[in-house]
C-alpha cells in the first residue's frame, strides 16, 4: 500500500510538473475553458475518443472498466465499519460485476492475440497485466461462489489493517490468493501503464483550450530567455 500511495502521488506530481510547451489540443476542442471539464469528463465516463476510433476495443475496454467499478463499489463493505448508504443494493448484482470484468478482459486479451495491429504493438507487460487482472477477477468470483469465504472475517481483517491493529488473516485459500494478487497489482500500479487513470487528466491534447489566436502560449523558459525567442516578451505583453 505504501508503494502504491507514495508511487502514485510521486507520479502525479511529476505529471503536474511536466511542461506542456506547445498548443496541441486535438480538434475539435473546446474554445473556452468551461468546455475542458466537459471534454475530459466525456473521456472518463464514455471513453469518447476510443468510441470514435475503434468500437470493438471500446466495447472490450468499457465492459472491463464498468465491471471493475461495480466490483470495487461492492468491496466498500470490507473497508467501512458500516456499508455506506446506497451501497447495499449492489449485493443484488451477485456475481455479474466479476463476469462483466472477465468478458472485457477476455476480449482485450483475444484482440492482442488475433488482430495483427494489436499483436504488433503488444509487449510482455501488456499480457502480464491482463493475466493478473483476469486472475484477480477469477479468484474473487471463486471466493464468492465456489469456495465461500467468511466475509465477516475478511471485514475484521481489513478493518484491522486499516487501523494498524492487524488480526489473523482468513485462512480460506481462494481469499489468500485473491488478496495477494491484489497487493501485487497495487505495488506494480505506479510503475505501469495503469497510471493512465491519472495521466488522462494531464493530457495536453485533451485538457487544452483551442484558443491559439486569441491567447498566445508562451512557455516559461521563453520568458526567462527572451533572447532565445525574440518575440516572447512582446507576446507576453500582448497576452496579459
Ligand atoms: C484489499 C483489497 C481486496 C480485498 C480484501 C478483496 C476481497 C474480496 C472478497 C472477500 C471477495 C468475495 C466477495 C464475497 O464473497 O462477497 C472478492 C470478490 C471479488 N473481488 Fe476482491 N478484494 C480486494 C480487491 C479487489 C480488486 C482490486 C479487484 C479488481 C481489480 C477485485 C475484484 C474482485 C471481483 C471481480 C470479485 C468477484 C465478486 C463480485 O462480483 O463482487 N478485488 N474480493
Amino acid at each position: 500500500m505504501a508503494i502504491f500511495v507514495i508511487g502514485v502521488l510521486f507520479k502525479v506530481w511529476k505529471y503536474a510538473m511536466t511542461p506542456a510547451p506547445l498548443k496541441i489540443p486535438q480538434t475539435p476542442a473546446p474554445v473556452g475553458a468551461g468546455g475542458v471539464p466537459v471534454r475530459v469528463l466525456s473521456e472518463v465516463v464514455i471513453f469518447k475518443s476510443l468510441f470514435k476510433s475503434n468500437r470493438v476495443l471500446w466495447l472490450a475496454g468499457y465492459l472491463f472498466h464498468a465491471g471493475l467499478l461495480l466490483a470495487l463499489l461492492k468491496h466498500f463493505r470490507f473497508f467501512f465499519p458500516a456499508v455506506p448508504a446506497g451501497f447495499g443494493y449492489l449485493d443484488t448484482l451477485e456475481f455479474y460485476p466479476g463476469l462483466i470484468m472477465l468478458a472485457g478482459l477476455g476480449l482485450l486479451f483475444l484482440m492482442r492475440l488475433v488482430v495483427d495491429r494489436h499483436m504488433f504493438i503488444s509487449v510482455m507487460t501488456d499480457y502480464f497485466l491482463l493475466l493478473l487482472l483476469i486472475a484477480i477477477a477469477t479468484t474473487g468470483t471463486f471466493a464468492k461462489h465456489f469456495f465461500r469465504v467468511d466475509i465477516t472475517q475478511v471485514k475484521e481483517f481489513m478493518m484491522g489493517l486499516i487501523a494498524f491493529k492487524p488480526v489473523d488473516m482468513p485462512t480460506q485459500v481462494m481469499f489468500i490468493i485473491h488478496f495477494s494478487l491484489v497487493l501485487l497489482l497495487l505495488a506494480y500500479f505506479p510503475f505501469s501503464k495503469l497510471m493512465h487513470a491519472a495521466g488522462l487528466f494531464f493530457s495536453p491534447t485533451r485538457n487544452q483550450v483551442d484558443n491559439p489566436r486569441e491567447k498566445r502560449l508562451v512557455t516559461p523558459w521563453a520568458v526567462e530567455k527572451p533572447e532565445a525567442i525574440p518575440v516572447a516578451e512582446e507576446a507576453m505583453e500582448a497576452s496579459t
